[in-house]
């Protein structure tokens, strides 16, 4: 089939070149002309494993396409997805609907013959109804549906997740629309993966209920390990004791600073607003999104307190800045909240991140960017570890007590364990954990 891909995200991108892998021929279009240009170069402008030779193969075989002006393969495409940035609207938490609602206006303009209209960004409930208004009041002669088709992409694992999804769920009342997305999905079927189709609201709202309740999840288990380092519990344990119950499940159940991205903030907000509209409020999201903020910015004090009470004039190794590993994405990384607040009250942070520093550097301008975690733990009265990349799951830590101007280590991602580190002379403070052996 052929598919017009609106917005080069990581969404827009992941989706287009997934899409093009399937068989189908897609143009991914973006007003952004150096991004198209680049991506013309394949020069990936998102850090996302396996995204680069997927786009080259697929460019290669001439099923995926990069354009500015998108009115031709609007024109000519079975399906035309909306893959635009939703980000929080300034001030009120409300998503911002003027991308998705600008492309509806394109849409309106160029579609010729039957044309399904697929929203993949994630959009409040309701916004394909307006969609459907905006296009009808433009061309109510245009034959066209328009479909909810939300993503479920985890940001370093999106082409998997698009490949081997748990579920595909398809929002529309239009019989053509359904067959027309049972056609786009249709390689899926070799793997039996569940297609749900139901109404366009129960679509959009599925979207946000399921990151909202991720986010809740995580919260929980965030909680239950402060009641662990105040019962002197394990929160792990409490974690894979729970976990191993198939009704709870045992992912999403690590306890860390706060959960970060470029989602489940935005989600959350996005809903309890929606919510608090509707006159439903969703008070245990509301919650959610209290706790987790207060967590963030919670964490620098465990660094204070594991320095005796004062960061002044100390220097601090940073390993991680981005929101989880294997991105460079720093949207919400609890990174954000913790080193301001470190570098506030007069503590010296050096930081080494894979991937996120070129991003960190124009957010967190005063740090001293480093070249490996061995050089930012150099000097360091403590070592922070805020993202739990491989790169700093084996360092060698008898290397890093001589590097290091004392040996004390905060992980906020439990990637190390208390024995390990007492061990060696370590004064160790993680989450959710004893700090004896
Ligand atoms: C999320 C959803 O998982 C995905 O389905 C949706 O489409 C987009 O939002 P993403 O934001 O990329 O994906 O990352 P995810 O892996 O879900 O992690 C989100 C945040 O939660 C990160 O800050 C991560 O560190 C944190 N997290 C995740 C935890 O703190 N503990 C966990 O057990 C899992």
């Amino acid at each position: 089939m052929r598919v017009a891909m609106i917005g080069t995200g990581y969404v827009g991108l992941v989706s287009g070149a997934c899409f093009a892998d399937f068989g189908h021929v897609v143009t991914c279009v973006d007003k952004d002309e150096g991004k198209i240009e680049r991506l013309r170069q394949n020069v990936i402008p998102i850090f996302e494993p396996g995204l680069d030779d997927l786009v080259a193969s697929n460019v290669r075989d001439g099923r995926l396409k990069f354009a500015v002006d998108g009115a031709e393969a609007i024109r000519q495409a079975d399906a035309v997805f909306i893959a635009v940035g939703t980000p929080s609207r300034r001030g009120d938490g409300h998503a911002d609907l003027s991308y998705v609602y600008a492309a509806a206006e394109e849409i309106a303009g160029l579609i010729e013959g039957f044309t399904v209209i697929v929203t993949k960004s994630t959009v409040p409930v309701g916004t394909g109804d307006e969609i459907e208004r905006i296009i009808k009041a433009r061309r109510p002669d245009a034959d066209f549906a328009v479909v909810s088709n939300p993503e479920f992409l985890r940001e370093g694992a999106a082409i998997d997740d698009f490949k081997r999804p748990d579920r595909v769920v398809v929002g529309t009342d239009s019989e053509r629309a359904r067959l027309v997305m049972a056609e786009l999905y249709r390689p899926l079927n070799l793997n039996d993966t569940p297609i749900l189709f139901t109404g366009r609201r129960t679509s959009e709202l599925i979207k946000y209920a399921a990151n909202a309740f991720l986010a809740m999840k995580i919260t929980f288990i965030n909680e239950m390990a402060d009641l662990c380092e105040t019962l002197g519990a394990d929160v792990q344990q409490v974690a894979r004791g729970i976990g191993l119950d198939n009704r709870i499940g045992p992912k999403f159940l690590h306890a860390g600073p706060g959960y970060g991205g470029s989602c489940f903030p935005k989600d959350t907000l996005a809903l309890v607003r929606t919510a608090t509209d509707a006159g439903s409020p969703v008070r245990l999201i509301e919650t959610t999104v209290q706790v987790n903020d207060a967590r963030k910015r919670a964490m620098a004090s465990r660094v204070a307190d594991a320095l005796g009470g004062n960061v002044a004039g100390k220097t601090i190794g940073v390993l991680g800045l981005t929101f989880k590993p294997n991105t460079d994405d720093m949207r919400d990384a609890p990174s954000l909240d913790i080193v301001p607040e470190l570098q506030k009250a007069g503590a010296i942070v050096k930081a080494f991140d894979p991937e996120g520093m070129d991003e960190a550097a124009k957010l967190l301008p005063d740090i001293q960017y480093c070249s490996g975690p061995y050089e930012a733990i150099t000097g360091a009265d403590v070592v922070l570890i805020l993202t739990e990349w491989n790169q700093f799951r084996a360092l060698d830590l008898d290397r890093v007590k001589l590097l290091m101007s004392q040996p004390i280590m905060v992980d906020l991602r439990n990637v190390y364990s208390a024995p390990e580190l007492k061990v060696r002379g370590f004064a160790y403070h993680s989450i959710g954990r004893p700090t004896q052996d």
